[in-house]
């Protein structure tokens, strides 16, 4: 068995457990009235209930004490401080100072001046496309800009430009390419004009296949137009930490913004990776984002366990997948405008904390992050809700309602509506008795997060509580959450592979089931 599993914490939260689950959530309100208020928090503009959970006050006491045992304060100050945490790529995972506010952060290794450099070289940017400044080889304006990128580079900035599309300020189109399939560059690239396209290629190591691939697709179209001298280069812009890669695809050394290795993919939306944020909603409101995620940082740096946003929600996800074998949660944001934050969460929640070993190299005995999904409601409902009201499975849910939209329709009234009737449903089911195909049990778990307006500010406090939720997991569970090895594998295969197929290479080595693809694929000519 491990230290944790054996810890004593954890033994006094196995025995909670038998008592808890003899209770329902139902019973829980009855026992007490100021339930609602008790089991919530609220910070700057966010607000979390989590009092539709099977928790009460011994139960988060005896969290809490978990999270205690495992010295999560020290590992906070440890991130904040810069110490390597990544301590396989012996990296800090130092995208707090991102958004920091200090004149010099952290204490040890200042890296303030580049990060301000960067936000500056940002602004200058931002400044020039909206003021019309950014033109093309032939002098005309840019209409449209194509961010070309792929998980961390991609999902964060994607999710956050639609989401902070309110806030835009004019200035061109923006769309976003990832995937090594010609088809997602070609359809973001029907109706544009290469003399007015301009593209932003987003790698921290300029050494994935997949923007490769799409950068190099993006600069024969600019050439089948504009020719292969100079011409082609003026429609680039890149971020990355690999400055000569980027050069290599001719890209402007000014226009190349820095990215570091202090900084994981799935943290980096904070950095220059965020230009498409900023191009979509202007740099002021890029400012806000950064100054949301500082109010929440301070927030996980200060406020004691129990009443810390982060921290109870990784400590819920904790009781759900060790004590009670959830395998999955769901995140159901009742908007439009956040309809891709289920695909970033799973990224940022899944290759940050679906790991195997801890960080001493050891096989745990306990299960780590679970399967997150999920979908914007209300359509969601017409689809897999079925399975989360009368399914056979345990799937905690990640409502995120938005309180007003500033428009005076009743449309927002109606997806706040949807949303508390499902998770009401989902909490206190529907008896109809004699009718047992209409039985709702009810008693499913759910949270509540509460954003009053979908402003910049309350949108980087939602982002960093889940990249803050991640991390006090990862300490519980003693991981490493800011490598990602198994994706690193699967690169390398790829890369091995393709010559395989394309010029029928020597298959020895592979095992007998690729082979006999290979074969069968290289025939089909
Ligand atoms: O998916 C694996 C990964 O390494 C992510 O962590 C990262 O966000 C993504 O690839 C893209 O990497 P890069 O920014 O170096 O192209």
């Amino acid at each position: 068995m491990s230290k944790l599993t054996r810890s004593p914490a954890w033994e006094a939260l196995a025995a909670h457990r038998k008592r808890i689950a003899a209770t329902s959530l139902a019973d829980l309100f009855v026992a007490d009235l100021s339930r609602a208020g008790r089991f919530s928090i609220e910070t700057g503009e966010l607000m979390l209930d989590y009092s539709k959970h099977w928790v009460d006050a011994e139960t988060m006491r005896l969290l809490a004490g978990l999270a205690a045992q495992a010295q999560l304060p020290g590992w906070i100050a440890r991130m904040f401080a810069g110490d390597p945490l990544n301590n396989t790529e012996a990296r800090a995972a130092l995208h707090v100072a991102l958004r920091s506010g200090d004149a010099t952060f952290p204490e040890r290794g200042d890296v303030m001046p580049a990060v301000r450099g960067a936000l500056e070289s940002m602004r200058r940017f931002v400044g020039e496309v909206h003021g019309g400044v950014l033109k093309g080889a032939d002098g005309r304006a840019i209409t449209d800009v194509v961010s070309i990128g792929i998980g961390g580079s991609d999902l964060g900035p994607r999710m956050l430009a639609r989401a902070m599309r309110k806030f835009r300020k004019g200035g061109p189109k923006l769309h976003f390419v990832s995937n090594i399939d010609p088809a997602d560059l070609e359809a973001a690239l029907t109706g544009l004009t290469p003399n007015t396209t301009f593209f932003i290629v987003a790698s921290k190591t300029f050494a994935t296949a997949e923007t490769l691939a799409n950068a190099a697709r993006a600069r024969a179209w600019l050439e089948a137009v504009l020719g292969n001298s100079n011409g082609p280069s003026r429609h680039f812009a890149a971020i990355t930490a690999n400055a000569a890669g980027a050069e290599a695809l001719g890209v402007p050394p000014e226009r190349v913004f820095p990215m570091w290795d202090w900084v994981g993919g799935r943290y980096s939306v904070w950095s220059a990776v965020g230009l498409p944020v900023a191009l979509a909603a202007g740099m002021n409101a890029f400012e806000e984002l950064l100054e949301g995620a500082r109010a929440m940082d301070a927030h996980f740096r200060n406020e004691p366990l129990e009443r810390n946003m982060p921290v109870v929600l990784a400590l819920l996800e904790i009781w759900y997948v060790n004590f009670f074998g959830a395998e999955t949660r769901a995140v159901i944001p009742y908007s439009e405008d956040l309809r891709d934050l289920p695909a970033y969460l799973q990224q940022l929640e899944m290759e940050s904390n679906g790991k195997r070993v801890d960080r001493d190299g050891n096989e745990v005995d306990y299960a780590t992050a679970p399967v997150v999904w999920g979908a914007s409601g209300t359509p969601s409902q017409h689809s897999f809700h079925q399975l989360l009201h009368q399914g056979t499975h345990l799937v905690p849910v990640d409502f995120i309602v938005i309180g007003r939209n500033g428009e005076s329709s009743n449309a927002q009234e109606a997806l706040v509506a949807n949303a508390l009737a499902q998770s009401a449903a989902l909490a206190f089911g529907n008896p109809a008795p004699g009718a047992p195909h209409k039985v709702l049990p009810g008693n499913r778990p759910s949270s509540t997060v509460l954003l009053e307006r979908l402003t910049p500010r309350a949108l980087g406090a939602l982002i960093a509580l889940y990249e803050h939720k991640v991390f006090a997991e990862g300490v519980i569970w003693n991981l490493n959450s800011f490598d990602q090895w198994g994706v690193e594998h699967g690169k390398n295969l790829a890369r091995t592979l393709l010559p395989r197929l394309l010029a029928g290479e020597d298959a020895a080595g592979l095992d007998a089931s690729t082979r006999s693809l290979l074969a069968r694929l290289r025939k089909r000519d």
